[in-house]
């Protein structure tokens, strides 16, 4: 049994994994989250009581109190998913990227690093500290047969991917300067339960069931490769179970889509799921899909080749794009509340036409 340390634990894939691990596994969890408006200690509820889970809210960038942690709860392994995350945000005010990203990167290597060279014997030998990173520091691709593997030369083109790919490099730079045991992962596109409302799937669902409009990016022929967030979890943790210290990891579903399709794939269910949620006038859910001003800088193709991790680790994905997509709009019909109280409480969603 292992005592895990998850930055980002109330996030989207952070709270995914610490619900596997508590539901799954025998390990135990310690979470640190400073709870950005991003973080939601309602995607937690269902472990919130067992007591192999443990909450501390901390930010990352806050050395002192990140030393007290480590000192206090002794973990074996880091998983590191804390992170601003939403590229519309880092294009209007890049400086949190920055702050967390990069500077708090650095504080929780450093917090880590002073604790491990304290460890001695099997402790030290078995510590790790697993990188949660993103495809997208890869840049994008037009040319639709390549595919980015582990070797792809960083590119990106958001501050948001610029400052993931600063954090990538300061995490091989601890373990080829200090010895630090890391790992790191780069994932493409996550979608299911729990996604904050502000990103491109939830945003469609809710906003087709307010009958607000579904706004779609330039020409909405952009390329996602989509993973179920569940898929996403279990590819962590048979990462920092059985992958290599020292190696990078892509992990992808094989799910290449345009967003265009991803919208009008969203519309379909509606129209089977919950035709009696429609409007009264409105003869079908896409009849919202509304083309708007592109995003700057916006990348045009993510695809991740995922054959490393499927060979040396035995991982696929569970779910198919269409089976996935079936339970996550399933899930926001059935779980309203989660994502209501998101809107009517914390969530600046005006930013956005989401607000109730
Ligand atoms: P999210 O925005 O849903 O959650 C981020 C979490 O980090 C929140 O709980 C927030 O409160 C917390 N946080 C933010 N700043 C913090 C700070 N300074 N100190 C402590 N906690 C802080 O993000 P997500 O979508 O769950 O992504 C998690 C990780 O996975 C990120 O590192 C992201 O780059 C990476 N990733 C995401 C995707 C995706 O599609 N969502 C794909 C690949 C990789
Ligand atoms: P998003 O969910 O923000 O994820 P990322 O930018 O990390 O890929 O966006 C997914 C894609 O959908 C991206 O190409 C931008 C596009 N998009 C829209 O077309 N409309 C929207 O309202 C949003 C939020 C995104």
């Amino acid at each position: 049994m292992k005592n895990f340390l998850i930055t980002g634990g109330a996030g989207f894939i952070g709270s995914a994994l610490v619900r596997f691990l508590i539901n799954e596994t025998e390990h135990t969890v310690v979470v640190v989250d400073k709870l950005s408006y991003a973080g939601n200690l309602s995607s937690l509820a269902c472990v919130t009581e067992n007591p192999r889970f443990k909450f501390e809210r901390v930010d990352i960038c806050d050395r002192a109190a990140l030393d007290s942690v480590f000192s206090q709860h002794q973990p074996d392994c880091v998983m590191h998913l804390a992170a601003e995350t939403h590229v519309d945000r880092s294009i209007d005010g890049p400086i949190a990227f920055i702050e967390t990203n990069i500077v708090g990167t650095y504080q929780l290597l450093e917090a880590a690093r002073h604790y491990w060279n304290a460890l001695t014997g099997d402790r030290k030998k078995n510590f790790l500290f697993h990188h949660i990173s993103t495809d997208e520091v890869f840049g994008d691709l037009d040319d639709t047969s390549a595919f980015f593997t582990e070797d792809t030369p960083y590119a990106p083109s958001s501050p948001y991917s610029a400052t993931k790919a600063s954090s990538d490099h300061l995490v091989r730079a601890w373990l080829r300067t200090y010895g630090l045991p890391v790992i790191v992962t780069n994932c493409s596109n996550n979608y299911g339960p729990y996604h904050f409302p502000e990103k491109l799937i939830p945003l469609t669902i809710i906003n087709a069931l307010a009958g607000k409009s579904l706004p779609v990016y330039g020409n909405g022929q952009q390329v996602r490769d989509w993973l179920y967030v569940e898929d996403h979890a279990r590819a962590l943790y048979t990462v920092v179970t059985r992958g290599k210290t020292g190696e990078t990891y892509n992990i992808g579903g094989h799910n290449e889509r345009q967003n265009i399709e991803v919208v009008e794939t969203i519309c379909c269910l509606l129209e089977e799921l919950a035709p009696e949620r429609k409007l009264t006038g409105l003869h079908n859910y896409k009849d919202l899909i509304r083309y708007v001003t592109d995003r700057p800088g916006h990348d045009q193709r993510y695809a991740i080749d995922a054959r490393k991790i499927e060979r040396e680790l035995g991982w696929t994905p569970l779910e198919t794009f269409e089976s996935g997509m079936r339970k996550t709009v399933s899930w926001f019909l059935d779980n309203a509340t989660w994502w209501q109280a998101i809107l009517n409480d914390r969530y600046d969603g005006e930013r956005l036409g989401l607000k109730k």
